[in-house]
């Protein structure tokens, strides 16, 4: 893997996605038989979370403990990273101290200062925009339960947001296509399907749809997210409106193929986008793509910080 952080799925080749997924499977195959390599022994990882988090924080903490590193969890309170002082004097301090910096904030241009100044790996852990470790995670979970992402059609239901666009991305960089029903208003925008079309050698991989029933016919994957992302809470109530009928519910699954996985980045809003019978049913995957966070962000850091 050639670049120095990891901000946004753009940053990666195929090539480099596929490395992560090898690097993914090895790792967690030694795990499961009780050995981690410790190959960031005496590394630490600075962690900054300006929104709540509970798989990505605690993964990429246990990730680096089982590879003999150390992180340090900073909450907004502690480095108020662009008031308290501006973000190039936090990137450039924090390189003295740590070999590599995870940060979830609002602003995507937050991380890409941060990146900017650090001279060390920055990983984006979630902005308003983005959410590459997820979208690795759930292509890794793909390839991992359909033995490859070739040829797999997946669907999403629900917002335009951070985890639809990081899926988007993913999915041109691979050559898949990628079908989304958005509530009017709530979709990918067309400058943001324009950019993702260059990622795919100019090809037309998104396909936006308006009715969740005109994506879910044949689909092998199933996604959806909340309908009010962090940060989005004053929009709750127009949301919870607009999204009424983006619901994967038993329903809906019956229209896809009969072996579907269904899948969540969690945390789940259960009875909104997704059903209990659906989330805790026999096509749901969402506990294995929540634990594959681990395993994506061992081979993340890895592949970024041992440089
Ligand atoms: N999926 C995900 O990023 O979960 P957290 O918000 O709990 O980290
Ligand atoms: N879209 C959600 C994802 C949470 C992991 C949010 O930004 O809140």
């Amino acid at each position: 893997m050639k670049c120095k952080d990891l901000l946004s799925i753009a940053d990666l080749s195929q090539s480099d996605i596929e490395e992560i997924f090898n690097v993914t499977r090895e790792l967690k195959e030694w795990h499961s038989k009780g050995y981690d390599e410790k190959c960031l022994d005496g590394k630490i990882l600075g962690m900054i979370f300006e929104k709540s988090s509970m798989r990505t924080r605690v993964s990429f903490e246990v990730a680096m403990l089982q590879l003999g590193g150390h992180a340090i969890y900073l909450t907004q309170n502690d480095i108020n990273l662009g008031k308290r002082e501006a973000v190039k004097d936090g990137a450039k301090v924090l390189s003295r101290y740590v070999e590599g910096i995870v940060i979830r904030t609002f602003g995507q241009d937050t991380i890409q200062e941060l990146a900017r100044y650090a001279s060390i790996p920055v990983i984006n852990a979630l902005s308003d925009y983005l959410h590459p470790c997820q979208a690795l995670t759930d292509m890794y979970t793909i390839k991992e339960k359909f033995g490859t992402y070739g040829g797999i059609k997946i669907a999403f239901i629900g917002d335009g947001n951070n985890v639809a666009r990081s899926l988007a991305q993913i999915c041109a960089k691979l050559g898949l296509h990628f079908y989304v029903a958005s509530p009017k208003g709530y979709e990918l925008t067309s400058d943001f399907i324009a950019k993702t079309k260059q990622m795919a050698d100019g090809k037309d991989l998104i396909h936006l749809y308006q009715d969740p029933k005109d994506v879910t016919k044949n689909a092998h994957v199933l996604y959806t997210d909340t309908w009010v992302s962090m940060g989005q809470e004053a929009e709750k109530e127009a949301r919870q409106q607009a999204f009424r009928g983006f619901q994967i519910n038993n329903d809906i699954l019956k229209l896809a193929k009969d072996d579907v996985r269904v899948m969540h980045c969690l945390p789940a809003h259960r009875g909104e986008e997704i059903t209990d019978e659906v989330i805790d049913g026999p096509h749901s995957v969402v506990y294995d793509q929540a634990e594959n966070r681990l395993h994506v962000e061992k081979a993340l850091l890895k592949l970024l910080l041992r440089k």
